[in-house]
């Protein structure tokens, strides 16, 4: 297994901050803004005696909550065709146990959700990375070039538009491309839609749209960023691939059920999802906008516009973006500030790859991004200037 490469220099702020220096968080994906004052209300009204368990599939406030938010973003699941879980990150493990025997292969994109490469270790399956490019930012490459990655072992794609880390949405004929391949060879498709809301420029394209993969279509999902409600670690498995879902539920009898206090929680954003997420969408595209802004006064910087969710991945004029991001936070200081970003080759399956890259997350206010960015430029000035 490997560790989280987000987490990593994460204990070395902590040091500094304990001697006095600001950081600003660029690195890690934990939404900053209130969650609704309706999940804590229907915590407090929670009567009941006891902390049961919950049915392995969820409780049916949920269940039908995730039916209502589906019905609200054009989507069609019945309650059967669901299992809830602790999260996205369950929902992956159960999709990839689900459609893969031991040591079988699932194509993604890279750079990619880090935790993938956790998630494939648990699963036991081997994941077969497709390389993007920053100069499209980050977009697929054409049929020709991710088929040769097909082998007998591959059953599934798994890709995440709106993407982390990239920002990149997929247009529908990148979509189609991926359709097209998983029904002319047999395969699933796994769609991380975690950040489906979050789409700038027009609406991101879902996999339930392609009535042609209906059966090999497995949607992943979680409450955690669209009501900032990480904590409360409800996600869902969707398909109407009623065997797949019926292998998932299996898992699910396996570790019993999920949070019971959470899944009623939730429930009131998923039947009335837009009043909460229309505003938060807007906050996350103006901050988008500041970061672009911003990074056009960084020279020498590889970047493109990011399209959704909230993330960017940055090409920096140094050897080795780790040792930087390492030398910034452990040493560097502007007026007793400094910023701490994500390595870029934690993002990646191919070693050697995202080597002068790193991630920014854009979980900040608009003045504490600006203030950020400008102090980024002068680290990456400053640690020119030496050389290194
Ligand atoms: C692309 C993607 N998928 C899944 C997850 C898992 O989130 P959670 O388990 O909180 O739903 C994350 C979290 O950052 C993510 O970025």
């Amino acid at each position: 297994m490997q560790g989280s490469p987000i987490r990593k220099l994460a204990s070395t702020a902590e040091v500094r901050k304990k001697q006095g220096i600001r950081v600003y968080h660029l690195n890690i994906g934990q939404p900053d803004l209130p969650t609704s004052s309706a999940v804590f209300e229907a915590i407090r009204k929670f009567d009941q005696k006891t902390i049961a368990y919950a049915p392995s599939n969820g409780l049916s406030p949920a269940l039908s909550g995730w039916k209502a938010y589906y019905h609200h973003v054009g989507v069609d699941f019945e309650e059967k065709e669901m299992i809830v879980t602790t999260g996205g990150s369950e929902a992956i493990v159960m999709a990839m146990i689900a459609v893969c025997d031991a040591g079988e292969e699932i194509i993604v994109f890279e750079p990619f959700y880090t935790n993938y490469n956790g998630f494939a270790s648990i699963a036991n399956v081997k994941l077969r990375a497709v390389p993007l490019s920053i100069h499209n930012g980050f977009h697929l490459p054409p049929t020709k070039e991710i088929e040769p990655y097909i082998t007998t072992k591959t059953k599934a794609f798994i890709i995440n538009s709106p993407s982390n880390p990239t920002g990149a949405v997929y247009t529908r004929e990148e979509m189609l491309r991926i359709v097209d391949l998983a029904k002319r060879h047999n395969l699933f498709v796994i769609s991380d839609e975690v950040y489906r809301e979050f789409a700038y420029e027009s609406k991101a394209v879902g996999i339930t749209e392609f009535a042609q993969l209906r059966n090999q279509a497995i949607v992943v999902d979680s409450c955690s960023k669209r009501f900032n409600v990480c904590g409360a670690r409800i996600g869902v498995i969707a398909s109407h691939n009623t065997d797949v879902i019926a292998s998932a539920l299996k898992i699910g009898q396996a570790r019993l059920s999920v949070a019971t206090i959470e899944q009623i929680a939730v429930a009131p954003l998923l039947n009335d999802p837009f009043p909460y997420t229309g505003p938060i969408v807007e906050e996350f595209r103006k901050r988008r906008d500041v970061v672009y802004e911003e990074l056009k006064r960084i020279p020498d910087i590889t970047y493109y516009k990011p399209e959704g969710a909230f993330y960017i991945v940055i090409g920096l004029p140094v050897r080795d973006a780790e040792s930087f991001s390492k030398w910034m936070i452990e040493e560097f200081e502007f007026k007793r500030e400094t910023v701490l970003v994500a390595p870029g080759q934690g993002f990646y399956a191919t070693s050697g790859k995202g080597i002068n890259e790193v991630r920014l997350a854009f979980m900040l206010s608009v003045e504490d991004l600006r203030q950020s960015l400008s102090i980024l430029g002068v680290a990456l000035k400053e640690y020119k200037s030496k050389g290194m």
